[in-house]
């Protein structure tokens, strides 16, 4: 079984995607970690974010051992992150990873921006999960102050802003709800009614895919 989640910043897909996969006992990949891997890679190399053929190859030298580095979860990592991930070159490297890691024996939880639309379009199940940008910017804020990392609400409300607006109009595999995917709007709900309504919505995909099969 293969799950898509997709949604913007801080809508809860990573804890989404992890949970779900602990529930059905699937491997759970968050790709924006590989975005955020290849920017902070670039950034240590000297290499301009803006430039796709560099970016690029910083992306294929990617050692994926290193995705843990709490180092990734900074805002301005997830900024860079955004920036690198509009080159169509530096997708395509990342796509092949990401495939072969769905594509496994058993399936897997994958989350991120683009995996119902481009990079497994044919997933059994897919998620777009949403909450309204107040919501979401709380959400990271408090994570943030939680972990000691002193910012302010608003300037993470503006960074979630700006990089809702890139990861939406960029030409690459935009930010965009797969016409087959469940909306999952967790502006109200917390983390547990979430799981609970995502495991409810996947639950009624795969019944309708095996009345369907
Ligand atoms: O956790 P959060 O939603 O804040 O960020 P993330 O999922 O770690 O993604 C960081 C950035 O990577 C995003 O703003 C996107 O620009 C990019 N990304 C992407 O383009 N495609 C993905 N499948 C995942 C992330
Ligand atoms: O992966 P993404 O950036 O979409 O979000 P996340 O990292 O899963 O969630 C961002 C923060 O919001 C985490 O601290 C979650 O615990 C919290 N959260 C929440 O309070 N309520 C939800 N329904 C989902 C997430």
């Amino acid at each position: 079984m293969i799950v898509a989640i997709d949604g913007p910043a801080a809508s809860g897909k990573g804890t989404l995607g992890k949970r779900v996969a602990a529930h059905y006992g699937l491997p759970h990949l968050d790709t924006g970690l590989l975005y955020r891997a290849v920017a902070r890679d670039a950034l240590t190399q000297g290499v301009d974010l803006d430039d796709a053929e560099a970016a690029a190859k910083v992306a294929s030298a990617l050692d994926v051992a290193t995705l843990g580095d709490p180092a990734l979860r900074t805002v301005g990592a997830g900024e860079s992150a955004s920036r690198v991930a509009r080159h169509p070159a530096v997708r395509t490297v990342l796509l092949a990873y990401q495939r072969s890691f769905a594509y496994g024996p058993e399936g897997a939880v994958l989350d991120g921006r683009d995996i119902g639309t481009v990079i497994c379009p044919d997933a059994d199940v897919k998620l777009f999960v949403s909450a309204s940008p107040e919501v979401r910017a709380l959400r990271r804020f408090l994570e943030l102050t939680g972990r000691g990392v002193a910012v302010s609400e608003a300037s993470v409300l503006a960074d979630i802003r700006a990089r809702d607006e890139r990861d939406s109009t960029r030409g690459a595999a935009p930010l965009v709800r797969a016409p087959d995917a469940a909306l999952l709007d967790t502006t109200n709900l917390d983390i547990d009614a979430a799981f609970r309504a995502a495991i409810d919505l996947i639950e009624a995909a795969m019944s309708r895919a095996g009345r369907a099969g």
